[in-house]
């Protein structure tokens, strides 16, 4: 594996390579990246691991300097999944100028969006500049992230982006909590009672296999969220991909919640075809 942080490097490297998966990540990697990794491995010739802690993506008050980070480790995860090459740029590398940005126009109103304002601004302003860096044929994105990855499809598609993206299943710990670089963040108590958000979704899609209408099973969600010392961010069923209302003829429903504890926010999702 070579690591490389130079931009004019990686392209002379990747130069004539017939195909490119792509794995851009914020690094203190798990087995969900592992997983995006795997994939990837076994679609493409070369393997493009990307870890940039994006600051564009972190509002003011979120947690942009703690992120965790631990570059020796990921590196050894990095090479397990016989990655090719490691691109590991810094701020001034992905922000020469910082003249132009990329905006969500719709899709970023409801979820995560809501929230946290600009963060997807920020999200698809350093994707787009990293698939003009690795020029991928194909990028892999987790459903963990499932409002990021609806709009990263919808960016492709209206900026044609000679690019295809994978969608790429929730990897969870044995006790169904989905893993994310935060959960290590959580109190041992927190940590005992995160398992509840999925356990809360697995009881949702019950409700709905029963034919129960979506405002009913999101309230009824909303009821078996409330730990002790938690709030809910929110409990929101939206169409998918297109992220807007669910009607009478919505095929796919995401259904999402983020849980803010002490010093940790975690999201998760269910997403549920009607039959
Ligand atoms: P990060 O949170 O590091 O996630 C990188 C990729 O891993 C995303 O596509 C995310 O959905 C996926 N992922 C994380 N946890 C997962 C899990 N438990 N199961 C499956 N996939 C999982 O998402 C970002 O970074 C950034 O926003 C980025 C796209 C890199 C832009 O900065």
């Amino acid at each position: 594996m070579k690591i490389i942080r130079n931009i004019e490097q990686l392209r002379q490297e990747l130069d004539g390579q017939t195909s490119i998966g792509f794995v851009p990540t914020m690094g203190f990697l798990h087995e969900g990246h592992a997983s995006l990794l795997k994939q990837a491995r076994q679609e493409n010739d070369i393997v493009v691991l990307s870890i940039f802690v994006n600051p564009t993506q972190f509002g003011p008050n979120e947690d942009l300097d703690r992120y965790p980070r631990d570059a020796e480790r990921d590196q050894a995860l990095a090479e397990a999944a016989a990655v090719d090459y490691l691109f590991y740029p810094t701020n001034e590398t992905m922000y020469p100028l910082d003249m132009a940005r990329v905006t969500v126009r719709s899709g970023d109103d409801v979820l995560c969006g809501a929230s946290r304002p600009g963060h997807f601004d920020g999200v698809l302003t350093v994707v787009s500049k990293l698939f003009n860096i690795v020029r991928p044929t194909r990028a892999y994105f987790g459903l963990k992230d499932a409002q990021q990855l609806a709009l990263i499809e919808g960016y492709v598609a209206d900026y044609f982006v000679p690019v295809e993206i994978r969608r790429c299943p929730i990897i969870r710990e044995t006790d169904g909590l989905a893993k994310s670089s935060r959960n290590v963040y959580l109190s041992d108590l927190e940590r005992e009672q995160a398992p509840g958000i999925q356990q809360a979704l697995v009881q949702a899609k019950s409700w709905l296999d029963d034919g129960q209408p979506i405002e009913q099973v999101v309230e009824q969600t909303r009821a078996l969220l409330q730990f002790e010392g938690t709030s809910i961010d929110y409990v929101e069923a939206v169409s998918y991909p297109a992220l807007g209302p669910v009607t009478a003829t919505t095929e796919t429903i995401l259904l999402a919640v983020a849980v803010q504890f002490q010093s940790a926010r975690l999201i998760d999702n269910l997403l549920y075809t009607r039959g």
